[in-house]
């Protein structure tokens, strides 16, 4: 595990796209493992840019993404689907239809889990970008999920719900379900990139990079994964130094 310490959450957004930006450049058909959360958003605009000068192209490119609420209707501004198209999709040059966001109003969500397994198995990211939350649950895995576990429905906890309830309302608004890539979909990625800023992440990232290698922190696993970068500022990173 490569670990790189940056000043600002502009400067994780800029590294992490040297990443990109090269593999995009060698590979105008790779597939990218993408996530949520505000961590990523500063590398979206990097890559937005790059794609608006004119640097890379996301023609050919295919994108998973790692989960999403259940029970949120198409189109709701929570969606994760919704942040895809809001925070990078609907900027790049990219054709939807090779965009996927785990379907969180599926009829059969158990079938929808089987199909998304086997859609990453077939597409397997050539770099996975990863945030983490503050209990070390990368995607929504949350602390205890197997490590072999495959995409798969989850209780969120309610400190993951108090988390995310800033996007919301009020925390009664914040779904209690999710449809989430299991670890070891994750785990198959030939890269992966893991980005978080501020204190409220530092612990996690300690666990995560220096901590015993369980389930009680899912992102540890990371660990054992032949070709991890983080990239955190100062604040994530400080109980590392
Ligand atoms: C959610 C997402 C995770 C994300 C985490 C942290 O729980 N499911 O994929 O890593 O939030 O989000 P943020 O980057 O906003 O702190």
């Amino acid at each position: 595990m490569r670990i790189i310490i940056e000043k600002d959450y502009q400067d994780i957004g800029k590294t992490a796209n040297t990443f990109m930006r090269e593999l995009l450049i060698n590979n105008p058909n790779a597939t990218l493992g993408l996530a949520t959360g505000s961590s990523p958003v500063g590398l979206y605009k990097e890559m937005i840019a790059d794609n608006k000068a004119g640097i890379t192209t996301f023609k050919n490119i295919k994108t998973v993404n790692l989960d999403e609420y259940v029970g949120l209707p198409e189109g709701h501004d929570q969606t994760y689907r919704y942040f895809m198209n809001d925070n990078l999709f609907n900027h790049i040059d990219i054709d939807k239809n090779n965009t996927r966001v785990p379907n969180g109003m599926a009829e059969n969500l158990e079938n929808a889990c089987k199909e998304y397994t086997d859609y990453v198995a077939k597409n397997i990211p050539d770099i996975q970008i990863l945030g983490i939350g503050s209990n070390g649950h990368i995607a929504f895995n949350e602390p205890g999920t197997p490590f072999d576990a495959h995409t798969h429905i989850v209780t969120l906890k309610e400190g993951t719900r108090q988390d995310n309830a800033r996007f919301f309302s009020s925390i009664d608004e914040v779904p209690t379900h999710a449809i989430t890539m299991g670890i070891a979909d994750i785990m198959q990625a030939k890269m992966i990139i893991l980005v978080a800023n501020g204190i409220g992440k530092s612990k996690a990232i300690y666990d995560m990079a220096k901590g015993p290698v369980t389930t009680d922190c899912p992102a540890s696993i990371l660990q054992s994964h032949p070709n991890v970068v983080v990239i955190v500022d100062e604040s994530a990173g400080y109980l590392l130094k």
